[in-house]
């Protein structure tokens, strides 16, 4: 969809801003670029559609030479948003939302729907009270957002974002990456996205290119960014926690154990004894004939027991149970602050669909994160 050939960029003063970056994104994948302050993102992103002039190399846009198009042309079928947000403060929301569409002559009914089609996506409703306000009377965050929905504004296939989240405080903005994420997923577009925040570009990209002085160092998925750094410099961007970082980008489902050996209430504290030393475990997950996850019993909480007692008599409640799409991380956070240890995971009807143990974490990040020390 957007392929950037041995592309660079020198500037009139004579700083070279781009070196030879190479770089495909396949269409409706979220490109990050991410880097120190400096690297040549901007830069790179305003070439695409041409606001910055390439000094050397090709950029393509499905399979089309942008310096063969009509700028014009070319810049129609890209949304742009940046982080100073560049509404037009003389203007209603209304009138910056449509401001592609009545350009390009869409007639007023048209623009006026998806005007409103628009801020409801972005979360501004109603859309008739806010179509009406001017930028000075939004929030920052409510900026922003006014800021996509004009960068969607006449349903462009590409989006280029420079630090769209990037002047807003830490709660809104993460609210933000949410809802974009939840809008990327129904729009699928094409965007290549700056943002000098790791987090962000872990949260939000599909793949990541991280830039050092105007060079592509690096270019992949995040996990394997995190889990494959190239060079030093890679590894200190990403930082010593990479490993905690790469947790939040796996989600409970895919490691759970989805088969542990399990208990019910109406066994006896000794056949409960029992079946533990025949696993060879220390904890068993109880759970009821419905399905419904009741808590825990442990090897040593049950020794001094009565063994004729039932397990449902004696079980230890969890406090916290994990969900199949939580993030790992948070996973582990649960984990630490039971008593417990381990994480029963359950649907949303509240029945028991597996574990995630310590002893499974650490397995999956030796497989994934072990390096050669
Ligand atoms: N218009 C310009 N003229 C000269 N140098 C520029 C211009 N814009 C950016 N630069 C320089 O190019 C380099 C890359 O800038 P930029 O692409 O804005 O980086 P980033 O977005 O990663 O912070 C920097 O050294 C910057 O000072
Ligand atoms: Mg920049």
């Amino acid at each position: 969809m957007i392929k950037l050939d041995n592309v660079s960029k020198v500037y009139a003063g004579g700083t070279e801003a781009v070196k030879e970056v190479t770089l495909e994104i396949p269409k409706g994948e979220l490109c990050i670029l991410v880097g120190p302050s400096g690297c040549g993102k901007t830069t790179t992103l305003r070439m695409i559609n041409r606001l910055i002039s390439l000094s050397s190399g090709k950029i393509f846009l499905n399979e089309r030479d942008i310096n063969q198009m009509d700028p014009n042309e070319l810049r129609r079928g890209i949304g742009y948003a940046i982080q100073e947000i560049g509404l037009f403060p003389h203007m209603t929301v209304e009138y910056n939302v449509a401001a592609v569409p009545r350009l390009l002559g869409w007639p007023r009914e048209k623009w006026r729907s998806r005007v409103n089609e628009l801020l409801e996506l972005v979360g501004l409703t109603p859309p008739e009270e806010f179509g009406k306000r001017y930028p000075s009377e939004l929030s920052g965050g409510q900026r922003q957002r006014v800021g996509v929905a004009r960068c969607l504004g006449a349903d462009p296939p590409v989006l280029l974002m420079d630090e769209p989240f990037g002047a807003i405080d830490p709660i809104t903005r993460e609210r933000l990456q949410d809802e974009f994420l939840r809008i990327q997923e129904e729009i699928q577009k094409t965007i290549v996205f700056v943002t000098h925040d790791l987090q962000e570009g872990l949260k939000l990209g599909d793949r990541i290119a991280l830039m050092r002085d105007g060079y592509l160092i690096q270019e992949g998925k995040p996990a394997e960014l995190l889990a494959k750094p190239k060079d030093d410099f890679v590894r200190n961007f990403v930082g010593t926690d990479r490993t905690l970082k790469a947790l939040t980008l796996v989600r409970l489902r895919e490691v759970l154990d989805d088969s542990p050996p399990t208990i019910e209430p109406e066994v006896t504290v000794s056949q409960a004894l029992q079946k533990m030393e025949d696993q060879n475990v220390r904890f068993l997950p109880v759970v009821n004939g419905d399905g419904t996850f009741a808590g825990w019993v442990n090897r040593g909480g049950l020794r001094n027991l009565d063994g004729d007692k039932q397990v449902g008599e004696v079980l230890v409640r969890a406090r916290k149970v994990g969900r199949r799409d939580m993030p790992v991380n948070e996973a582990l956070s649960l984990m630490l602050e039971s008593a417990i240890g381990n994480l029963a995971v359950v649907d949303r009807h509240d029945k028991f669909v597996g574990v995630l143990t310590f002893r499974r974490l650490y397995d999956i990040v030796q497989e994934h994160y072990l390096e050669e020390e």
